[in-house]
């Protein structure tokens, strides 16, 4: 089993999700972060239904399908994640015949523990349309088995409100991961320490680059073979991709408290100024 575990580490992964998991040794991984297809509805009309089209196949299912879906991934993600691992699932609220449809709905359904609800301020909206208040934001989910470690205060401070731009390069592939979200969350949650990361809905390979550039090993699964392709070139190229890496890391520091100022003497005592 080590040498199975040995043989998938650092590797993309091209064929459909259930069935690559299924193949996968119970415990394997520590932490997984990933977005999957959101069920958009291609039939619909409007902004986003025309930018976001995945190479080869349909986001479109009844929704009921596509819920049990999700479960079912979903609980085959926390087969292979060790006891004590997490698990980020980026999805987002949508509506459908005027009902809104919360992705707690079948969250709720798996095996996993929801631990919190990230919001992610992405800042821009697609669909520019005045039914509602433009929605900016999408949803990180982070699952746990088990009871996970508790996060340094550097890391922690960086709240529970993402503001993170949308990606703007990668112009093959319709919905990529800005990097600074997967470093955000490996270096939160592995820090310094090796881990094995999975990114099942892997697209250009964005977690997989930032788990290299972290001295993490990965696995990256996709069903389009001009996505995985993509994703192993950028794999090649990953150093041109580590000044955003650095700059991510240095938002996770904690300066003084205020009364460590006060004993080094550098606050300033408002009532004298
Ligand atoms: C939202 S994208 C992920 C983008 C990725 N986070 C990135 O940074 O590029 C979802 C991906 O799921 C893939 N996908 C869709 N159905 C799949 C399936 N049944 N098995 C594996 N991958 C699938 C699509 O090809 C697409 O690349």
């Amino acid at each position: 089993m080590d040498e199975i575990i040995f043989n998938l580490k650092n590797k993309i992964i091209c064929g459909d999700v259930l069935e690559v998991l299924r193949e996968i040794p119970d415990d394997t991984f520590d932490l997984g972060i990933t977005s999957p297809p959101y069920n958009k509805k291609e039939k619909y009309s409007g902004w986003l239904v025309d930018k976001v089209k995945y190479d080869g196949i349909s986001d479109i299912k009844n929704e009921e399908d596509y819920q049990k879906w999700q479960i079912e991934v979903l609980n085959e993600l926390y087969r292979v994640v060790k006891p004590g691992g997490s698990f980020f699932y980026n999805h987002k609220i949508r509506y459908e015949n005027g009902k809104l449809i919360h992705p707690i709905e079948w969250i709720s359904k798996t095996r996993w523990t929801l631990w919190q609800e990230i919001i992610w301020n992405r800042k821009i909206a697609g669909n520019i349309r005045g039914w509602r208040f433009w929605q900016i934001d999408e949803r990180i989910y982070w699952l746990v088995k088990g009871k996970p470690d508790e996060l340094k205060p550097e890391h922690a401070k960086l709240t529970s409100i993402w503001e993170i731009r949308p990606e703007s390069g990668h112009k093959d592939h319709p919905a990529p991961f800005p990097i600074e979200l997967p470093v955000r969350i490996i270096y939160s949650i592995l820090e310094d320490r090796p881990g094995f990361i999975i990114d099942p809905f892997c697209g250009t390979g964005t977690t997989c680059v930032a788990a290299k550039l972290l001295e993490k090993d990965y696995l990256g699964i996709d069903i389009s073979e001009k996505y995985v392709e993509y994703a192993l070139k950028r794999l090649e190229n990953a150093e041109s991709e580590r000044i955003r890496v650095i700059k991510e890391i240095n938002q996770h520091f904690v300066g003084l408290t205020f009364q460590e100022r006060k004993l080094l003497g550098l606050a300033k005592d408002r009532r004298k100024q």
